[in-house]
């Protein structure tokens, strides 16, 4: 038409296999379409996530769940302008599958792939936005609290492609602790929701645990299951029904320790840098107790925080398609020989 140009939808399919979910997203100019996620049940006999049976969910589930979110979405496949999905870290099994998927859908439509850091898809899942939803956004620079069951960190986001990692566990993460200590319990998996729900009904300073003395940002969560493991031990001489006695008040206090730790180095960067923009992320972040934290902390000390919708705290497409589409924004595409890395940082 004349005087008119065209404008051409940017439409992006996201996947995601780093861990134990198998999950597709459609974000088109911006706004997310769809978010289909399938988790994985077959570990919960295990207590842990066991790599070989998660790839070989993934491998059932990939296709339907990338047809349901182009279904729900109201997008047909050659529509699609690019295909982002999670190059690492994770799994290396679970990895593969969804890597390997998109490239073969990418080569065959004959669109770009675009490769995403899992970890900046946490942060950046602040930035996802629902046609009818809120669009309140972190202004950079602001601090991300990524807490995941693999990672504990503090990262200083710059813009949506520039972040340091300013601090981060070396050892176990947060949710691994909690994991761990829900495992020790006898509760079931994954623990942090359990833990969550117990936590509410029970009493934050009835035990105390040991906290780390680690200098700087990091952080150190090892000792802390140790002392939880041994002090248990303790007491289960003396009453052999014990956890079942006490098992609020034990998660009570396991989740005010692990907050406390978090929140004490998250506030030391604040201060130190002088940022009041404060975000948190990954799939620790649902925690009720950790939410509190971040309001009462927001209340005290003048923060502007970013919590996200449960939906994306756990691993999730969107966040993936959205950092994918900013990366399509700024034409960095990954060219087929990309191998998927299971260990690399930010
Ligand atoms: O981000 P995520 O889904 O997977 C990765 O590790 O990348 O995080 C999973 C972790 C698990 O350790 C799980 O127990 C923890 O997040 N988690 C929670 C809660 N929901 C999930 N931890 C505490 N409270 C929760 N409500």
């Amino acid at each position: 038409m004349h005087g008119l140009l065209k404008v051409m939808d940017t439409i992006i399919l996201g996947i995601e296999s780093s861990c134990d979910d198998t999950s597709a997203a459609v974000i088109k100019n911006g706004i997310l379409l769809s978010n289909v996620v399938a988790g994985q049940a077959v570990h919960e006999a295990y207590g842990g996530v066991v790599p070989e049976l998660a790839s070989r969910a993934h491998q059932q589930n990939v296709v339907p769940v990338v047809h349901e979110a182009l279904k729900r979405a109201g997008v047909t496949k050659e529509q699609l302008s690019a295909i982002a999905f999670t190059r690492g870290p994770g799994l290396m099994g679970s990895l593969l599958v969804g890597v390997s998927f998109a490239k073969g859908m990418a080569r065959s439509l004959n669109i770009p792939m675009i490769d995403v850091n899992h970890l900046q898809g946490h942060v950046l899942a602040h930035f996802i936005k629902e046609a009818d939803g809120e669009a309140r956004q972190p202004k950079f620079p602001f601090v991300c609290l990524l807490v995941s069951g693999g990672n504990s960190q503090i990262i200083l986001v710059k813009s949506y492609k520039d972040m340091e990692v300013l601090g981060q566990t070396i050892d176990d993460a947060a949710g691994e602790a909690i994991d761990k200590c829900s495992k020790i319990m006898g509760l079931g998996y994954p623990g942090g929701p359990i833990i969550d729900r117990l936590a509410r009904q029970g009493n934050p300073k009835a035990y105390t645990f040991s906290k780390p003395h680690i200098a700087g940002y990091d952080y150190s969560f090892s000792g802390l299951k140790t002392s939880f493991l041994y002090s248990l031990r303790d007491w289960l001489k003396d009453d052999a029904d014990f956890i079942e006695h006490h098992k609020e008040d034990l998660a009570a206090s396991l989740e005010a320790t692990i907050v406390d730790i978090l929140m004490s180095k998250l506030l030391k960067v604040t201060k130190d840098l002088h940022i009041r923009e404060v975000a948190v992320a990954g799939g620790v972040s649902a925690n009720t107790g950790l939410r509190n934290a971040f309001h009462e902390y927001a209340e005290r000390y003048k923060w502007n925080i970013y919590i996200p919708k449960f939906g994306y705290t756990t691993d999730n497409a969107a966040m993936i398609a959205i950092t994918g589409y900013f990366k399509y924004l700024d034409k960095d595409f990954c060219s087929i020989d990309k191998p998927a890395y299971s260990r690399v940082g930010l």
